[in-house]
Parts: C-alpha cells; structure tokens; sequence
C-alpha cells in the first residue's frame, strides 16, 4: 500500500490519535497527518499549533515500518487534497458505534467524490475509547490533569500555554 493520509481538526491531538498513527504507520508504507484548516466549528488551536503538538506527539510514538510521518495543513475538500498528495487511503479512528453515522457518511461522500479512494477505520484501542478532543479542551480550560489524555510532551506544550500563553 503507497501513502495513507490521517485526516482530522486534531484540537488538540490525543492520545487516541497517537495510537491510530501508531498503528496506521504499521499497516502502510506511508502515512501522513492532515490537519484541516477549517472543520465548520470554530477551534481552540490555531492550524500551526496543531501541527506543532502533533510533532510533539510523534517524537515518543511508537512508529512501526512507514517512512515517514509528516504533518500538513490542507483547506478544501479533503477528496482534492488527497489527490494532490497521490494517497490513495483515508485513515479514520473508530471508537464506538456513535462514531460510526459519521464515519459511513464521509467515507461514501469521499468515494462517490473520488472512486478508488478508500477509507480504512482503524478501531480505537479499549483504554483510549472515551477519549475526545473536546474532553481535553474542557480539561485544559479548567486547569486539570491532561497526562491520562495527551501524550506527556502534548501536555507540557499545553500547561506552558495555560500558564503563559505561548508553547515556549
Ligand atoms: N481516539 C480518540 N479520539 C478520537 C479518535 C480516536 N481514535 N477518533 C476520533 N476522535 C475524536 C476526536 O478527539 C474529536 O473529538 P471532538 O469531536 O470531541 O473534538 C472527534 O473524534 C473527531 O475529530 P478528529 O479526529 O480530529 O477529526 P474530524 O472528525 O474533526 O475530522 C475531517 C473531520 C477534517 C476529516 C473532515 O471534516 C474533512 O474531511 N474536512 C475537509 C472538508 C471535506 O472534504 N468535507 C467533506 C467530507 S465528506
């Protein structure tokens, strides 16, 4: 298989996503992180710092065999994007049923947009299930313990920021 793209708003990356990175780079020769730019809701991290705490995060991932795993932003369709970058899977993380309307829903879009264009969903480990981007914001708005969510060097760009405003 040539190069899988992990798409997603990642506000913030979780450790949920990490374990789908972990084991997407297992099952492709290559995988990258695509980060929407605008999801239609309105975000706590700006684009780049979202692509910064992914970087983070993959520096104490788990990669197995893929080349790479570089992060990107991309705006548009998806279907456009991918094309552009030569990928012919979209990686998804499913963790219980809820998720699955969704999912079925963008995948077939994605295909009938883009035949041939295949959406793999990888299902969530049992410990990171109840994990959520929107969990984490809460817990990050309300200065509690990040650690059991976002991988630790997620967590201490994030306190940083809590404290002093910037990830430095
Ligand atoms: N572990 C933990 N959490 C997970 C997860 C996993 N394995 N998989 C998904 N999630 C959670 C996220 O934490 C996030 O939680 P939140 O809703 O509380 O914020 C939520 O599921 C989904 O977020 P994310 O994984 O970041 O992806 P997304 O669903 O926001 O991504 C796009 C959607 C960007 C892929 C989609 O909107 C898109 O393709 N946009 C481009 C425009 C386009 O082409 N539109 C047509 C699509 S048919």
């Amino acid at each position: 298989m040539g190069l899988a793209l992990y798409p997603g708003t990642f506000d913030p990356v979780t450790r949920g996503h990490v374990d789908v990175i972990e084991r997407a780079s297992r099952l492709f020769d290559r995988v990258e992180v695509a980060v929407s730019e605008e999801s239609g809701r309105e975000t706590l991290f700006t684009p780049s710092e979202r692509v910064r705490l992914i970087e983070a995060a993959l520096e104490d991932a788990e990669i197995g065999a893929a080349e790479v795993v570089p992060v990107r932003t991309f705006d548009g369709l998806l279907v456009d994007y991918a094309e552009r970058r030569g990928a012919d899977v979209l990686v998804r993380g499913l963790r219980r049923a809820s998720d699955f309307d969704a999912e079925y829903q963008m995948a077939v879009a994605n295909r009938t947009m883009r035949p041939g264009l295949e959406t793999v969903c990888l299902i969530t480990s049992g410990e990171y299930g109840h994990i959520s981007s929107t969990l984490v914001r809460e817990i990050y708005r309300h200065g509690g313990d990040l650690a059991p969510f976002v991988p630790d060097a997620v967590r201490t760009k994030l306190e940083r920021r809590r404290t002093s405003g910037s990830f430095e």
